[in-house]
């Protein structure tokens, strides 16, 4: 099924009939394919399923072309990410293309589907444009922190569970808190992992979140444990180009406040929200996407 939703993303790019299109399509590595394995489990086995996987995946693998030129990242999925390569300019234009494809696409599906994931698309620029504006100061607000995570990353999770669920003439309010909470949840771990993982295991820069001024949920658990020299300490350190003692100061501080354990906790919590809104659903394989989306390295 996956292989399928591979080869058809291809075609889309291919339908294009511009060779440049599609061998910078080429260069672009795969990822985890996570919202379309999402998308295929809710759905199960249909064309429509299919269409809209390939269509999300090509959607999403725009919004990350564009989202590596804001974040300024040199890699992306374990290799030199585009706009490293190729510059920031092929990067927007090579995510215009796939996300106007991705778009017009979407207009073979049910109206309501083309709707939900197209305002997800709205949603998830307004929420990287929030991630951008939060970052010219040190934001401690949590519910300002849930809110752009929201709209960035769980908005469009939550689409493609509701649009799955749609496709397969299943409840789609339960569908789609499920899909809320999963995205929340899957976000905060992103937010975890630049901070415990590698960027070998990342396959991404890692620490980058602190150096472009974004405090995540594991800086404002510990923002809010530190004591006021320690708080002031931290706020020196905002935007800086970290020394290593300065970077192992915050590394200590998070251990200490247990700030990244604490993050962890709420994202299974919400992974169990998630897991309640379908419990009468019989679907034991979600399960295992809410685990796969927690409990990774990468
Ligand atoms: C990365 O998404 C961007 C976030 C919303 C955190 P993924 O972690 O699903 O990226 P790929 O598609 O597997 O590379
Ligand atoms: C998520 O934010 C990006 C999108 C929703 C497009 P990040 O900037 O944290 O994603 P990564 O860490 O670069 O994958
Ligand atoms: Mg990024
Ligand atoms: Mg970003
Ligand atoms: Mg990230």
């Amino acid at each position: 099924m996956l292989e399928q939703v591979e080869a058809l993303m291809r075609e889309y790019v291919e339908s294009i009939g511009d060779s440049k299109s599609l061998e910078l399509y080429d260069k672009v590595p795969k990822g985890k394919r996570l919202r379309a394995k999402l998308i295929l489990k809710i759905a199960g086995e249909s064309i429509e399923a299919i269409e809209l996987a390939s269509v999300v995946e090509l959607i999403h693998a725009a919004s990350l072309l564009h989202d590596d030129v804001i974040d300024e990242a040199d890699t992306r999925r374990g290799v030199v990410s585009i706009n490293h390569k190729f510059g920031n300019m092929t990067a927007i234009m090579l995510g215009d293309i796939l996300y106007s494809k991705g778009f017009a696409k979407l207009t073979d599906l049910p109206n309501c589907v083309a709707k939900s994931v197209s305002s997800a698309v709205t949603k998830l620029s307004v929420g990287e444009l929030l991630d951008v504006e939060l970052a010219e100061n040190f934001n401690i607000n949590q519910e300002v922190y849930f809110d752009m995570i929201y709209k960035k990353t769980a908005s469009l999770i939550e689409s493609c569970a509701y649009s799955a669920a749609y496709l397969a003439k299943k409840d789609t309010t339960k569908y789609a808190l499920y899909g809320r909470n999963l995205g929340l949840a899957f976000q905060i771990i992103d937010d975890v992992l630049d901070i415990t993982s590698s960027s070998e295991i990342l396959g991404k820069p890692s620490l980058n979140d602190f150096r472009e001024g974004k405090t995540t949920l594991p800086y404002l658990y510990m923002y809010e444990k530190l004591n006021e020299d320690d708080k002031n300490i931290l706020l020196s350190y905002f935007k800086k180009d970290l020394n290593k003692n300065e970077a192992q100061w915050i590394r200590e501080k998070i251990t200490d406040t247990e700030a990244v354990e604490d993050s962890i906790k709420y994202a299974k919590k919400l992974g169990l929200e998630a897991l309640d809104s379908i419990k009468d659903e019989n679907l034991p394989e979600l399960e295992k996407i809410i685990t796969d989306m927690i409990v990774r390295e990468f």
